[in-house]
Order: structure tokens, then sequence, then C-alpha cells
């Protein structure tokens, strides 16, 4: 199984060669090197014996037959695309591990279908609003997602088309009915494993999370003839505004809050910026706190703005509630991280993960393993060979568990 693991990694760091930003590691929603990945994945799922198809949403789709025609399935996945300048194993192990599992069966069939799912989305990147794939196997793909446009004016449903597929036959791409159970390996992404020295973590709850687009709108004007008395600063507010977000969230015991992303218009080093537009990420694991947070954040944006002389809007992309992993499923992945030999570990996701929304519909799992460092969406981003092993021992026991249930 060593080998295994490190073929794992290697595969991992090749995929990662797939991007849009040579020298880095960029993949969003169905962009070319999306299909390189689809290609070289559906190449090795279909060595493993499973039939391969690219659902409507761009989800990569693997599945290796039970023993039986008509036995039930239980999925293994997760994402295919990154975060800009992203690590190599965010998402995309889940996918690889999912390959090396039936590759470890060695032909071996279960009472239970396996099938292995690269989703297309899940970081939110190209249209400001994340699980783009998972939605379309819980159906939760309508209109108003098709319709959000990316920064170049694309829809999603425009890229649907232009990759080649056919928003009209999403339906296609929903669980089939008799789907027993969703797994989804995944780097913790953070340092509590590696404070804790453990391999494995098995995941309790995954945090809620707030996605919002706020907008500063103030008066752009000369940064050399324009007195500050006089100025209308659109960048001035939303700095102030970041150090407020930062500092409600110090504040609030269990709260993260992030402005990643801003677009400052015109964006010139000699005017006074007339109009900002800012991402907010606010997540906890109570939605009650958060969503609190979130009109405490919103609400002291406004005063800023209207003490500046500015006006203030802000859209909602996500309100995505915690969601608590399934208990049964919880205790039997304990149990095979227990009969693989490591120590048992329960933990929540500061995370958002495919699983929040497969559970939805169906009993989901996570299994977490160490991230050296504790770092991610970064290109330092790694993973031991040691604790791929671990999962894929740990993971083989889990199969185990669900073919004595159902032989
Ligand atoms: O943002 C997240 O929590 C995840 O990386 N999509
Ligand atoms: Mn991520
Ligand atoms: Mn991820």
């Amino acid at each position: 199984m060593e080998h295994r693991a490190q073929e794992v990694i290697s595969l991992c760091r090749k995929l990662a060669e797939f991007t849009e930003e040579p020298g880095h590691i960029t993949r969003t929603f169905l962009s070319p090197p999306m299909r390189d990945v689809h290609r070289e994945l559906g190449g090795r799922m279909e060595r493993q014996g499973m039939s391969v198809n690219v659902d409507a949403a761009g989800n990569l789709r693997g599945f290796y037959p039970a023993r039986r025609p008509g036995a039930p399935r239980v999925i293994i996945g997760s994402h295919l695309d990154t975060v800009p300048h992203a690590g190599a194993f965010d998402g995309i192990l889940g996918v690889v591990m999912g390959i090396a599992m039936v590759d470890a069966l060695a032909a071996r069939q279960m009472p239970f279908g396996i099938e292995v799912v690269g989703f297309s989305e899940e970081e939110g990147v190209r249209f400001g609003v994340p699980f783009i794939g998972c939605r379309a196997l819980v159906g939760a793909v309508d209109e108003a997602l098709l319709a959000l446009r990316d920064p170049q004016g694309l829809s999603v449903a425009d890229a649907i088309r232009s990759f080649g597929l056919d928003p009209a036959r999403l339906a296609e791409a929903k669980l089939v009915e008799s789907t027993l159970g969703y797994l989804e390996f995944h780097i913790e992404q953070g340092p509590v494993l590696e404070n804790l020295n453990y391999p494995l973590g098995v995941v309790e709850a995954i945090v809620g999370q707030s996605r919002l687009r706020v907008c500063f709108t103030g008066k752009a004007g000369h940064a050399g003839t324009t007195s500050m008395k006089l100025r209308h600063d659109a960048l001035a507010a939303a700095a102030q505004w970041i150090a407020v977000v930062e500092s409600v969230a110090e504040s609030t015991s269990g709260l993260v809050a992030t402005v990643g992303r801003m677009e400052i218009e015109p964006n010139a080093g000699n005017v006074i910026a007339g109009k900002v537009y800012a991402s907010l990420d606010v997540r906890h694991a109570l939605d009650e706190v958060r969503h609190q947070a979130a009109e405490l954040m919103l609400n002291r944006a406004k005063q800023i703005a209207a003490g500046r002389g500015l006006s203030f809007e802000w859209e909602q992309h996500l309100d995505q509630p915690a969601v608590a992993m399934d208990p049964t499923l919880v205790n039997k992945l304990e149990q095979a991280v227990k009969s693989a030999g490591y120590p048992v570990y329960h933990m929540p996701s500061g995370a958002g993960h495919d699983a929040m929304i497969m559970a939805q519909k169906i009993p989901s799992a996570m299994l977490f393993l160490r991230s050296p460092g504790g770092v991610s969406h970064h290109p330092d981003e790694n993973v031991l060979v040691e604790d791929v092993q671990a999962a894929l021992n740990a993971g083989m026991r889990f199969l185990e568990q669900w073919e004595t249930r159902l032989d």
C-alpha cells in the first residue's frame, strides 16, 4: 500500500501542472486545464474498470460496478477546482484517493458500486458562488445560478455550453436513488492534527459560512488638488471597515471573518478611489452567531459610509448553514480509523466542503489528513505519504464495514 500512497501524491502533483496560470496552480470552473484533468483522471478510472462520464455541470464521474447489477452505490469524491495560486492537494486529493481505493480492491467487487466524483467547482472563484458541481447532484442548480456572470460577463450556462456540455441535461447529473452515502477525504487545511501529531481527523461538522460582496461608492478625484476634508474616498472607507471586520471577529469566540478580494475603481495611484467592491467571508459553528456578526459588520459599514458622505450596498452570495456529518457514518469512520491502528480524533471543519451539500441528500462523512504547517490555499500546501497511507488503510476498512453490512 506504501507505493500506492506515494502514487497518490505524485498524481496530485502531476495534476497541479494543469493550470490557467503557468508557475501557479489556478484551475477554476470549466477552464481549459479542467479538460486535461478529466482526460488524465478519466483514463485512470477506465483502466480501473470504471465507466466514466462528465455530467452537464462538468463533474467527472467514474463508476465501479457492484457484484450484482442494480445494487446500491457509495460515492467517494471531492473537487477538481482550486483557488488562485493554490496548493496541489486541496480537493483533488479526495478524488485521487477514490481512484486509489478502487485500485486497492484489485478487481474485487463489493456488494455495492463505488462512484468516484471529481466535482467541477467548489471554491466559488469564477462566479463568486461555491459548490456549483455538487449542487447538480442534489438538484440545486437553478435558473438564478445558471444566470450568474463571471468578471468577463459569461454566465454559468455559457461556461457549461462553451465546455461542450448542455445545461438542459443537468437533471441527469442528480444522484441515483440507491446511493448509500458519501465519503470525502480532504486535507485539514489547518494546524490541529499537526499540533496533536495525529495523521487523521474524523469530521463531526462543517461550520456555516456567509459570503457577501459589498460596495462603497464615494467620489473619484484628483489626488493632488482635492483637499482631505473635501474627499469621499471609497478606499479609505473600505480600509476603515476592514479593520472593524477584523476586530469584530477577534472579539467573537470561534468566529472568523475575511475580506480577501477587492476591486478598486478607477484603481490609479493618483486618483482618489470612487468605488470599491470587497468580498466578506464570515464563518462560525453556530449559524445564529454568524448571522449576528455579519449583520453587525454590515451596520458598521453603513455608519462608516454615512460618516464619510459615501453610499453603501451589499449582496449576499451564500448563506450556507453549518452541517453535521452523519452520526452513523462518523461512528463507522471512527471504527475504521481505530481498526486500522490510528488514533481517533473528532473535529469540526472550518473550511467548507462538498460534503456539506451532499449531506442535504445522503449520509455524508469526511476524513481529514494532517496539513503540515497547517498550510493551505497556498503553494506550500502539502501532505505526508504516511498520512495518505493511513487514510487509504482506514478507507479500505470503511468500505469493508459497508461490505459486511450489505453481504
Ligand atoms: O473556502 C473554503 O472553505 C473551501 O476551501 N472551499
Ligand atoms: Mn479550498
Ligand atoms: Mn477543498
